[in-house]
């Protein structure tokens, strides 16, 4: 498996590039769609001819015990299947990966699934899953001899680039859209030493931006339009399977946003497939929130066949995407596994949200979708109390303290989003109090709740 040749494919019209051609804005020059990192000959690799998979299980595993910085990143301890560098002394890495699955015993119980796991991955280096495409991404830009990189952001991404470029010893630009992003991930960006700009608009505009600015300065374009991105994320994938000794669950639920992490790790499992480590790909569904649903329009109107731009609102504000770049590629992948597309409403995700908080994980409003549109799923019958479900969690809870401090205080929905949902929001709300300074005080709080 020390195969080093990649090259790029068009995912729509299936023009091939060569490493190092693609255009700054990593889109094909023949009809515009994005490119995918491929591996000639590993989808034709047959009976003798596939790689040793109980060797590279073995190799996989071992790497955690060993002394190599490369080995203790959850990305590259899988390198075999990331045969992207020239050499893989140019990877740029802050252990990332290596996430925990955590069962959910509560969550489990009230939805009456029992095998309901959480893969964390805010638990991540910079508190976000970008970490695990941000480390081969900038292995790619350090290799290339690129002095800056640049990304746009609902604020993730560019916490996770400015880390890592400050690791590499490279420059970044991050435009965000002002006042539309989590306190928590600009103080990363700045804490990093980002050149940070806050631009009147939307994360859509801001790439639309951008990638005027990359196709005039010399300046790799670290968004998940480029494919190297996706190759990182594509390794959650791998642990997954791993961590459950290579049987796959029946279904993994996952944010969309601008929809190359769904597309990741679909690609993730497919390739464990191609390459017979894994005997089946799991589910893929993809939820998104109600006013930035862009892809659920799709898939009601015409199956994922084409898709019109939205103006996107909601208060997870990491997936406040209404024109999401790689839709075609993550519509493929519901497509291809059977998966559903849905969308949940401000309430669902909050209460969500605290319920992942109660189960003492915590998680950022955009991930907490995950678990709104399981409970959906279940309602509708669409999911079994046998099957294994893996909900991804995306972003740690401190990224957003915000919204979580306007939850529990009940300021952060307006009475119309609550209509309904009353019960379920004030049941869950644990509010802070201002007490005297003296023991009783505090008992007092206690009051009816220790036996
Ligand atoms: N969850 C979180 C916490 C995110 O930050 C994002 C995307 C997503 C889910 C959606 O993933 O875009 O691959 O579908 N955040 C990007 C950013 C857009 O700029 O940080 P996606």
């Amino acid at each position: 498996m020390n195969d080093s040749l990649h090259q790029l494919r068009c995912f729509g019209c299936g023009a091939r590039v060569s490493r190092g051609e693609a255009k700054p804005d990593f889109r094909c020059s023949e009809c515009g769609d994005l490119f995918e990192v491929e591996y000639p000959g590993w989808g034709q690799r047959k009976g003798n001819d596939r790689p040793n998979a109980g060797a590279l299980k073995w190799l996989w595993r071992e790497r955690r015990c060993s002394s190599e910085a490369l080995d203790h990143s959850g990305v590259w301890r899988f390198r075999e299947l990331l045969p992207i560098l020239d050499s893989f002394g140019n990877a740029v890495t802050l252990r990332e990966g290596n996430t925990p699955l955590y069962h959910l015993t509560r969550l489990s119980k009230m939805l009456g699934i029992d095998q309901l796991y959480a893969k964390h991955q805010g638990m991540n280096p910079t508190g976000s899953f970008k970490d695990t495409g941000m480390t081969t991404a900038m292995s790619v830009a350090k290799e290339r001899g690129f002095e800056w990189v640049a990304c746009a952001s609902t604020g993730n991404t560019s916490a996770a680039m400015a880390a890592y470029a400050a690791r590499a010893g490279l420059r970044s630009l991050v435009v965000i859209p002002d006042g539309k992003i989590a306190w928590g991930k600009l103080s990363q960006a700045m804490d990093y030493g980002a050149v940070t700009c806050q631009v009147k608009t939307d994360f859509d505009g801001c790439l639309k931006l951008l990638i005027q600015v990359v196709k005039e300065a010399h300046i790799y374009l670290l968004n998940s339009v480029n494919p190297f991105r996706l190759e990182g994320q594509k390794t959650p994938a791998f642990e997954i399977a791993e961590a459950f000794d290579w049987n796959v669950p029946d279904h993994l639920i996952v944010p969309g946003g601008n929809l190359a992490n769904s597309s990741a790790l679909g690609k993730g499992f497919r390739e464990l497939h191609e390459l017979g480590l894994v005997a089946r790909m799991p589910r893929i569904s993809v939820i998104q929130a109600e006013g930035a649903n862009p892809l659920v329009r799709s898939f009601r109107k015409n199956h994922g066949e084409t898709l019109e731009p939205v103006e996107a609102h909601t208060r997870a504000t990491a997936i406040r995407i209404g024109n999401p770049a790689s839709w075609r590629k993550a519509a493929r992948v519901i497509q291809e596994t059977g998966g559903w597309c849905l969308d949940v409403n401000e309430a669902e995700i909050a209460i969500a949200k605290a319920e992942l908080g109660a189960e003492g994980l915590g998680c950022e409003p955009a991930s907490a979708v995950t678990l709104a549109g399981l409970k959906k799923l279940r309602e509708q019958g669409a999911v079994e109390p046998g099957e294994t479900v893996v909900l991804l969690l995306t972003g740690h809870t401190l990224k957003d303290a915000d919204y979580t401090i306007d939850f529990h205080r009940g300021t952060l929905l307006q009475p119309l989003e609550r209509l309904g949902f009353e019960a379920e929001l004030d049941g869950l709300r644990r509010n802070a109090q201002v007490v005297d300074a003296n023991a009783s005080a505090v008992l007092a709080t206690l009051k009816g709740k220790v036996g």
